[in-house]
């Protein structure tokens, strides 16, 4: 059987682990046990990516050396997966000497093999990006990220010679359905390609401008640029080129991101791969993002979810299950307590908890605690174990695609069957009757289908899960376990054995209130990005840009654009501008209501997206988001500055 080699994105250390690295772990984790429990041998790995100029600001701004900085946040990473009930094989960092050597082995193979070379580069730069956009990437010449203007930067550097394997990538794309999925991110990958000519990659920076990065084995005047080191982690992590882990487990290799990095995944790891003589990897499965209030999160927004209090507080299984449960994979999805409140309700203290509820303490109360043996089945149990064996066939086979919740949706229309077939087979009145051997069946069909269900939750939820096969009394054991042997197989609980006769294992719960909650922590100071070196504008120059001060009116939703604003704002003048801004991921319409701000009012009317822009809001990108530009006062509408 093939092995199984799950990683994760590996994580910048310029923020703390929020929900989304949690998600996308726990995931990571889950996929694991499940193929564990599927008989694979299997290896995970996840870890930090901490080279890049963000991490050298951030260390100067804590006043500690970069590798002191990387050292500290890297451990908060590390330190917080086993308390989510994750166990990773491996933990990479990106400084990890190791790590370095290979990069600078696959950076000189490929050198060798003439499909790096040096050349000249022009491109426009967003420092809050950290990256360069192509003329085609730009919205309307501004950064899409943040709609600023990125500065254009002339230097030499080093080139992958991406375009090279366009035609090979599209190719292995339609040759290969499984190779990025969901669906839809494998669309939109193919329509990236199909779009036109694929750049060369850029993938050094030259030491003056950034020294933190692992020196180009060939010149040692530049580092690598980021993407190039961090994507190669997923082999520096099985000792590529030495030793078996690499042999044994890259056959095996799946890939788990958020659409956030699809394209460095899905088009410049696989050219990379194919360019340096590995075998492409198996899957690359994307998903989408969580949401807060329909706003990503982040810190200058206040809505950052953290894991570790959430676990705190409903209980680890609880808040897996809620995760895996409540986002469809490859979809974005929307974090609330009050969801997650609703979901343990209705699912886990509700089905799950009160089906282990009642089957346990009426074969305590019936045949003192001992699992009775079944007589001849009827239709109705027939129907319930034909059941129990397509809700496990199915929960397998959709969680094998990642379709998590379509799975545990398939397993609780079993646990819903399972409390329906209590209330009509009525074992209370079985008891009543003295119909012992009827009663001894029922009893045995529900106690042998929760087995079924908590051997198949462990993925999900291995606390809970083995605490619910606890109560059944059920040694567990993760490698002797086949989910897909389970799923077919019937008669496995002993009768004879016993079984706890209590479980309240899945308590009804509140959405937490104010004064249960931990007080805040203070919002560390921004710090501003390095300014750039910039051309002299003549006095004049900036005498044409005509920048007033406004009042925010409305603030809606851009109808066709993920990330922008449709904002109305009164200039003093007889009709308020609507400006179209890429604020959403920043500021919540509440935070902007009301707010005077900084327009640049004779910019050239332009339609974004569909929509005319009568100007532009300034802000000012800062490391943990965004700040807007304003009056230290309030002023009249449409004051200018001067
Ligand atoms: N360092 C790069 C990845 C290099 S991999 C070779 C990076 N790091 S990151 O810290 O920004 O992590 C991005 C990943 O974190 C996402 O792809 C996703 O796995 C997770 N998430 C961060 N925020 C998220 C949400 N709001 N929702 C879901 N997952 C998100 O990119």
């Amino acid at each position: 059987m093939q092995p199984f080699y799950i990683t994760t994105p590996i994580y910048y250390v310029n923020a703390k682990p929020h929900l989304g690295h949690a998600y996308t772990t726990i995931v990571a984790d889950a996929l694991r046990r499940f193929h564990t429990l599927l008989g694979k041998k299997t290896f995970f790995l996840t870890g930090t990516d901490e080279h890049g100029d963000k991490i050298v600001q951030a260390a100067e701004k804590n006043g500690c050396t970069p590798q002191e900085y990387v050292d500290s946040i890297s451990a908060t990473f590390r330190d917080l997966w086993p308390s989510m009930g994750i166990t990773y094989d491996r933990f990479v960092r990106t400084t990890d000497e190791s790590h370095k050597k290979c990069v600078q082995a696959v950076l000189q193979k490929v050198y060798d093999s003439g499909d790096i070379y040096f050349g000249e580069y022009g491109g426009h730069y967003c420092y809050g990006c950290e990256r360069f956009y192509t003329e085609k990437e730009l919205e309307n010449g501004l950064c899409p990220q943040h709609q600023v203007k990125p500065e254009y930067i002339a230097e030499k550097n080093y080139f992958f010679r991406m375009s090279k394997y366009q035609d090979w990538l599209r190719q292995y794309i339609l040759d290969n359905p499984d190779f990025i999925r969901p669906e839809r991110y494998r669309n939109e990958v193919l329509s990236l390609l199909d779009s036109g000519a694929l750049e060369d990659l850029c993938i050094s920076r030259p030491k003056s401008r950034l020294s933190w990065g692992v020196e180009l084995p060939f010149d040692t005047d530049y580092v690598c640029y980021v993407w190039f080191d961090a994507l190669l982690n997923y082999v520096s992590a099985l000792n590529w080129p030495d030793g078996e882990e690499f042999t044994t487990f890259w056959p095996g290799v799946q890939h788990l991101v958020a659409k956030d990095i699809l394209k460095p995944h899905a088009v410049f790891w696989p050219t990379m791969l194919k360019a340096a003589g590995f075998e492409p990897y198996n899957n690359l499965n994307v998903h989408g993002y969580w949401l807060v209030r329909d706003t990503k999160m982040s810190k200058s927004l206040g809505n950052v979810i953290e894991p570790l209090e959430m676990a705190g507080r409903y209980g680890l299984s609880a808040f897996r299950y809620f995760l895996l449960r409540e986002m469809h994979f490859g979809s974005d999805a929307s974090f609330s307590e009050e969801a997650l409140v609703a979901r343990l309700n209705a699912d886990l203290a509700n089905d799950l908890g009160n089906l282990f509820s009642r089957v346990l303490s009426m074969t305590g109360k019936y045949f003192d605690g001992v699992v009775p043996s079944p007589a001849a089945y009827t239709a109705d149990d027939e129907d319930i174990i034909n059941l129990a064996k397509d809700a496990c066939r199915n929960y397998v086979r959709l969680f094998e695609r990642v379709r998590f919740s379509n799975a545990l949706e398939s397993l609780w229309e079993l646990v819903r069957a399972l409390n329906k077939y209590v209330d009509s087979s009525a074992p209370w009145t079985l008891y009543k009757t003295g119909d012992t051997a009827r009663l001894g069946t029922v009893l045995y069909v529900l106690l042998e289908c929760m087995r079924k269900v908590a051997v198949n939750l462990w993925p999900v939820m291995p606390e809970a899960s083995e605490a619910m096969l606890g109560q059944l009394h059920v040694c567990f054991d993760s490698a002797g376990t086949r989910l897909q042997d389970e799923a077919e197989a019937w008669g496995t609980l002993q009768a004879g054995g016993k079984v706890e006769v209590s479980s309240g294992l899945f308590p009804r719960v509140e959405v937490a209130k104010e004064k249960d909650l931990p007080a805040e922590q203070p919002v560390p100071k921004a710090q501003p990005v390095a300014v750039p070196a910039v051309e002299y504008a003549e006095f004049e120059d900036f005498q044409k840009v005509e920048l007033r001060v406004g009042t925010v009116l409305t603030v809606e939703n851009h109808p066709k654009a993920d990330k922008l604003y449709r904002i109305e704002v009164d200039l003093g003048e007889e009709q308020p501008r609507q400006i179209i801004a890429g604020l959403k991921e920043f500021f919540a319409p509440d935070a902007l209501t009301g707010r005077q701000v900084v327009v640049v009012a004779n910019l050239k009317p332009r339609k974004l997206r569909g929509l005319e822009s009568q100007g532009m809001i300034l802000a000012l990108r800062t490391e943990d988001g965004m700040e807007l530009l304003t009056a230290s006062n309030p002023v009249p509408a449409g004051t200018r500055a001067s």
